[in-house]
This record gives structure tokens, sequence and C-alpha cells, in this order.
């Protein structure tokens, strides 16, 4: 979608007007440019009772050459960036490019900044289809949709500079989205990495480099390793580098993504109902690619480092399994309850290795446990989180993006039952159900190293987790997607970074 920013001039093929509760004539401006006959009928149709602006109500009025949609908001009162955003995707969802490809959009008044840049970025983000493998329909119109955004004169400078940076922003959503829906047959460990080296070639200020399972034996990342090596696919680990040149002296933030391309649970097998799902279980690394496409593409200008663990967790005559005791990058071992519970092992060495690069923070997205969801639902990812002022930062930028991060419990309780292994340092599963996403967050816990604060005396370094696996894909009540992978975080990312 191409998006510009205008004042109330051209009509385009569809015009649309989003209205508030208790409309009874048009808005000011609604027919700016509409001939005279167009302009009586679009009037009537404002003042009658086939529209009242009430959230969900919309209304079409065919004139020759514009297509006229009226989009219930709600009351004005109640228009938040929420409102704004969702009012905005389910407005895009329900277009037809029969009508024609160029989109005009007139916030007549009532519109900040802030809301009209959430409607066009709910269009925007709602703009998606992952059809690579589908014959198309040739019938069909597939070209891509313009929109202009049009508002008063004096909107136009503020406007135009947060709706082109949330269409950049869009851009690493929509790769983010695109990795997530690859089926594991055609995305595997491998091919996210090569994918990866191919992003960055021609971006002077991005680096990406690929461990290979030579290199990752060599540097001895076991939990990669066992997590991997029961597949023909072999496991890597993905480093991006943003800027990497400048501010050397400087802590700068580090985000590391569980990338498991296919989960089967190994020999702890899963059921195969839904199993299918578990194509996504390497949304956390598809996040991780999708943020520095953004940060990219939005012209940050920090330092960011960013690290995926990439493996195929199969059950084969070469897989680890239940009762095994693993080495970890970190030196400590592994007893492993559950060859299913893959993701933390491959985390421990991506967050052992993220603390040799010194960071001023690390942040962990995971599809990471069933638990998650139960406790959540759809609605938020899990957060837990060592250091309050970071665990408040992601809250905050999560609830300014819609991306909602809930804070969960990091209790010592949780960390005591995850050492508590009789053969290992850690066990890779809790002593039963109860908690599960809280103790795979006490286990994570085990590998964020500590290192000298000023006082001389030892800190751990801040960190958090997301578990995403509620939010990641097929969720129904996001207004954005219409199904597949979500992209999400990549929002609360990109704003946790270049706003703080
Ligand atoms: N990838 C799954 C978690 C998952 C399951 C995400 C369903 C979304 C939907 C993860 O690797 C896993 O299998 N976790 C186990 C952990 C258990 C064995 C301790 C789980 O949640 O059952
Ligand atoms: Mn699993
Ligand atoms: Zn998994």
């Amino acid at each position: 979608m191409k998006v510009s920013c205008a004042n109330f001039d051209r009509t385009g093929d569809i015009m649309i007007i989003p209205v508030f509760k208790d409309l009874d004539k048009a808005p000011n401006n609604t027919t700016v440019g509409l001939g005279r006959g167009p302009s009586i009928a679009v009037k009537a149709a404002a003042a009658s009772d086939a529209i009242s602006g009430k959230a969900g109500e919309s209304l079409n009025v065919w004139t020759k050459g514009c297509t006229v949609i009226f989009i219930g908001v709600g009351k004005k009162e109640n228009l938040t960036h929420k409102v704004a955003r969702d009012t905005g995707a389910k407005c895009l969802a329900g277009l037809s490019k029969d009508l024609g490809n160029d989109i005009v959009i007139r916030f007549t008044s009532g519109w900040s900044t802030e809301n009209m840049t959430a409607f066009a970025e709910g269009m925007m983000l709602r703009d998606y289809e992952f059809d690579k493998y589908q014959k198309k329909d040739e019938e069909k119109n597939h070209d891509d949709w313009t929109l202009e955004c049009q508002a008063h004169e004096r909107h136009l400078e503020a406007l135009s500079e947060s709706i082109e940076e949330a269409s950049l922003v869009t851009t690493g959503v929509h790769l983010s989205r695109d990795l997530a829906n690859e089926p594991a047959n055609r995305l595997y460990p491998e091919e996210f990495g090569r994918r990866a080296l191919e992003w960055a070639e021609g971006k002077d200020n991005v680096e990406v480099e690929v461990w290979d399972y030579a290199r990752l034996q060599k540097e001895g990342m076991h939990g990669v390793i066992a997590v991997g090596k029961g597949s023909i696919r072999k496991p890597c680990m993905v480093f991006f580098r943003l800027n990497p040149n400048i501010q050397t002296d400087e802590k700068v933030p580090c985000i590391v993504g569980k990338g498991i391309t296919f989960d089967t649970g190994g020999i702890s097998i899963k059921p195969s109902q839904g199993m299918w799902d578990m194509k996504y279980d390497m949304h956390g690394s598809a996040t991780v690619f999708g943020l520095f496409q953004a940060l990219w593409a939005t012209g940050y200008k920090g330092r960011v480092n960013g690290i995926t663990c990439m493996a195929e967790n199969m059950p084969s005559a070469e897989a680890y399994r239940p009762g095994d005791v693993i080495d970890t990058y970190s030196g400590k071992t592994i007893e492993i309850f559950s060859t299913d519970a893959e993701g933390r092992n491959v985390l421990s060495d991506g967050l052992w290795k993220a603390a040799e690069l010194d960071p001023s923070y690390i942040v962990d997205l995971a599809t990471l446990t069933g638990a998650c969801v139960v406790a959540l639902g759809q609605e938020a990812s899990g957060l837990w989180s060592n250091d309050d002022k970071l665990r408040e930062s992601i809250h905050q930028a999560g609830n300014s993006v819609d991306e909602l991060a809930w804070p969960m419990p990091l209790l010592p309780a949780f960390e005591k039952e995850m050492t508590s292994s009789k053969f290992a340092d850690v066990r890779n599963g809790g002593k039963g159900r109860y908690g599960g996403a809280n103790t795979a967050a006490a286990f994570l816990k085990q590998f964020i190293q500590e290192r000298e604060d000023e006082n001389g005396g030892k800190t751990a370094i801040p960190w958090a987790h997301l578990d995403i696996a509620g939010t990641a894909w097929n969720v129904d009540t996001n207004a954005c997607v219409a199904h597949g992978g979500t992209g999400v975080h990549v929002r609360t990312l990109h704003r946790l970074i270049t706003q703080g």
C-alpha cells in the first residue's frame, strides 16, 4: 500500500469518511471535489437514518466515479488509538478492489495526529496476504492499494511524518508475518539464515552473521545443538547487527528470539491434533528479523544487536532424549525432562551469548509455553523481568501500540523448583504442570549473566522475557490480521528502542 497525505481536494475511486456517533449531517469538507448531484446524494445519506456513526456501522453511497463510504467510529469522546486502528483495519478488510485501487480517506474534524495515524496504520497492517503458494485468480484486480489521507492543512506536516514512519514499521511487521507463515518444509533453520544474509545484502549499516552446525559445535552451543540434531535440517544461530560501528563504547539492547522452525515435541512427541500450528514456533525469531527491518527502514541511528536460535525439533535416531543431561554454552548442565520443552534449551545459549555483548538490556521473545495461553488467553503476551524499569517500559510500549504485554511473577520459589535436578544444574521442566509459564521464565533467568556494577558488586543484566505463545498466530480478536502469523511485538520493540 502506497500512502500519502494531502488536504481535502481529490476524491479517489473510494472515499472513506469516518463519522462519530449521533451524526446528523455530513461533516464539513465531506463533499469537496464531488459534483453537484453526488454531493446532494452524499449529504442526504449522511443526514438520513441509514448511518448514525455507531461503531461498526458503514454506509456505501455509489456516485459515478467514486464510491463514498461512511464508517461509524462510535462516540467522539471514546476515540482512542486502539479504536482508530481497529476501525481502520476493519474498514480495509471490507473493501473490494472491484471499486478501484485508489482510496481517499477524509479526517474531517475531531481527529488528532495520533488517531489519524492509528487509523491509517490499521489499514496498512491489515493490508496483508500470504498467497505465494496459491494460483492467482487472473480475473481479479491484484494491484496495490494507494491511500491518500486527507486532513486540515495544519495537520499535514506532522501527519505525513508519522504516517510515513508507521508505513515503514509496517514493512517489518509484514516481513515477520511472512517468515512466520512459511511452512516448515520451506523455512528451516539454514533457510532463515540465508534469508537474513540476503536481507543484509546492499545495506551498509547492517551486518548478519550465521553460525552453522560446525561453528555451533566449535563454540559449544550445546543447547541449540541438542534440540536441532534430531533433524536433517541442522540448527544455526543468526546474529543481526544494526549500525555495528557506532556507539561501540556504549551499552545497547540485544533482542533474542526462539526459532523452532517446527516443534514436533521430539521424542516427547506432541499429539497430532494441532501440531500443524508448530510451524509458527519460530515467531520469536521472526519478530527479531522483522524488528531489524523496521529499525533499518525508519533509519534508526543507534546500534542494536539481535540473536536468533534456530532449530527443528524432530524425533529421530539422533534426537536427544528425556533423561539426557546436556551441556550448554553457559557451562551449566540441563537435565531434560521433556524434549518438548525445547525452546528454553535453545534460549539458554542465546541468552548467555547476549550477555557477552555487554548489552544495556536483553529482551527475549518465545512461543514458549501452552501454559501462558491458559493463563492469559490470546489478548496479551506474558511479560517477566528482573528489572522494574524495563518491565514498565515494555508494558508502556505495548500499551501504546496495542500489543499488550502483561506482567507476570518471577518468584524465587519457581527458580528453586527449576534448579532442583538431582543430576544437573537446571531442569528443563517443572515438577508438575502448575505455573508452567512461570517456571519456564524462572528457567531462563538461570542463563542471565551478572556483571560488575558501579559499587564493585555484581548485578544481573536487565532482562525481560515475552512469552508470545498466545499472541503470535490466529488471534481472532486481532482486527489488524486476518489469520496466520501476527508479527506481534515488532511495533512494541521498535517503540521501546526508538523512544525508550
Ligand atoms: N512451542 C511449545 C509451546 C506452545 C504450545 C506454544 C502450544 C503455543 C501453543 C513449547 O515448545 C512446548 O511444547 N512447551 C511445553 C512445555 C512443557 C513440556 C514443559 C508445553 O507448553 O506444553
Ligand atoms: Mn515444544
Ligand atoms: Zn516449542
